[in-house]
C-alpha cells in the first residue's frame, strides 16, 4: 500500500461544513502538538463555539486515560471542536455520544464500512479500534477530539491493542475530506438532536454499541472486572452483571469482549 503524504485539502472541507453549530470556522494546522490543545487556545480567546481545529500530523496527540494517541502524520482524520452545550455541565461529557454516531455514519456512507460503537468511546471494526474519542473540559466549554485510522496499514504502529483501518478494511485508500464532511456534517445533526432530545440519542448510542449482551473484561486501576455487559445506562456507565451476581456500574475503564466462558 503506498503511503499517502498528501496535506489535507482542509478548505474544500471549511466550505462545506459551514454549518449552525458547528464549523463556522475552522483552523487547520499541518503539524501541532495536539488539536485539543488548539481548541484550549481558542477557548482561552473567548473564540465562538464550533470552532474546528484540524491537522494533518499531531507530536504529542492526546488519548484517554493520560495515554498519547499515535497517528503517522498525513493519513488520518485528527480533529477537535469548541463546544458550549445549552445543557446542564454535568451532561456535557456525553457530548461525546453525538460524535461516536456521526463517524460511525460518516464511515459508513463514505466506505460502505459498519463500525460498530465500544464504550466508553471508540470505534471498532471486526473487534479492532478504528478510531477514538476523547472530552475535556475547561471552565465554560467542553472540548471533543476524535483520531480516525485511515490510509496507512496497522502494522506500522506498534500497540498493545488490536488496531485497524479503513484502508485495511477497503485493501484501497478512502478520502479523507470526504470522511471529514460527512463526520462534521452528521455531528451537527446529532449534535441538534442532542441538545433538543439527549434521551433519543442516548438509545442511538447505546443501540450501535458492540458490547451489549458480551461477556467483557473491564480494566480499570490495575484490575480487571469480568461478567456480562447487561446495559449502557441514561448517564453513560456500562453496568456489569460480574459473577458474584452483583451490578457493577463503569464511568471508565477499557472493555474487551472475552472469547472465553466466565468461570
Ligand atoms: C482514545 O484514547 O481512544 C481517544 C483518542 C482521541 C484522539 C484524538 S486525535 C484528535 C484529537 N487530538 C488529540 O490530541 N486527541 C484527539
Amino acid at each position: 500500500m503506498k503511503r499517502e503524504r498528501e496535506p489535507l485539502r482542509w478548505r474544500e472541507v471549511a466550505q462545506a461544513v459551514r454549518q449552525q453549530h458547528i464549523g463556522h470556522s475552522v483552523v487547520y494546522r499541518a503539524e501541532v502538538d495536539s488539536t485539543m490543545a488548539v481548541c484550549h487556545a481558542l477557548a482561552r480567546a473567548g473564540t465562538e463555539p464550533g470552532v474546528v481545529a484540524i491537522a494533518d500530523a499531531q507530536s504529542a496527540g492526546r488519548g484517554r486515560q493520560g495515554r498519547a494517541w499515535q497517528a503517522p502524520p498525513y493519513t488520518c482524520l485528527l480533529f477537535s471542536v469548541l463546544l458550549r452545550p445549552t445543557s446542564a455541565r454535568d451532561r456535557w461529557p456525553h457530548v461525546l455520544w453525538p460524535l461516536a454516531l456521526a463517524l460511525q455514519e460518516a464511515t459508513r456512507h463514505v466506505t460502505g464500512l459498519q463500525a460498530a460503537i465500544k464504550w466508553p468511546n471508540d470505534l471498532v471494526l471486526g473487534g479492532k479500534k478504528l478510531g477514538g474519542l476523547l472530552a475535556e473540559m475547561t471552565a465554560d466549554s467542553v472540548i471533543v477530539g476524535a483520531g480516525l485510522n485511515v490510509n496507512f496499514p496497522a502494522a506500522a504502529l506498534a500497540l498493545d491493542q488490536p488496531l485497524t483501518t479503513l484502508a485495511d478494511a477497503l485493501g484501497r485508500h478512502a478520502s479523507r475530506e470526504e470522511l471529514l464532511i460527512a463526520s462534521l456534517r452528521s455531528f451537527e445533526c446529532w449534535y441538534g438532536r442532542w441538545l433538543e432530545a439527549p434521551d433519543a440519542v442516548w438509545q442511538a448510542w447505546r443501540a450501535g454499541s458492540s458490547l451489549l449482551g458480551k461477556v467483557v473484561d473491564v480494566s480499570l486501576g490495575g484490575e480487571v472486572y469480568s461478567g456480562v455487559a447487561e446495559d449502557l445506562d441514561r448517564d453513560g456507565l456500562l453496568c456489569l452483571r460480574t459473577t458474584d451476581g452483583r451490578l457493577q456500574r463503569f464511568a471508565a475503564g477499557d472493555a474487551s469482549i472475552r472469547l472465553s466462558r466466565l468461570e
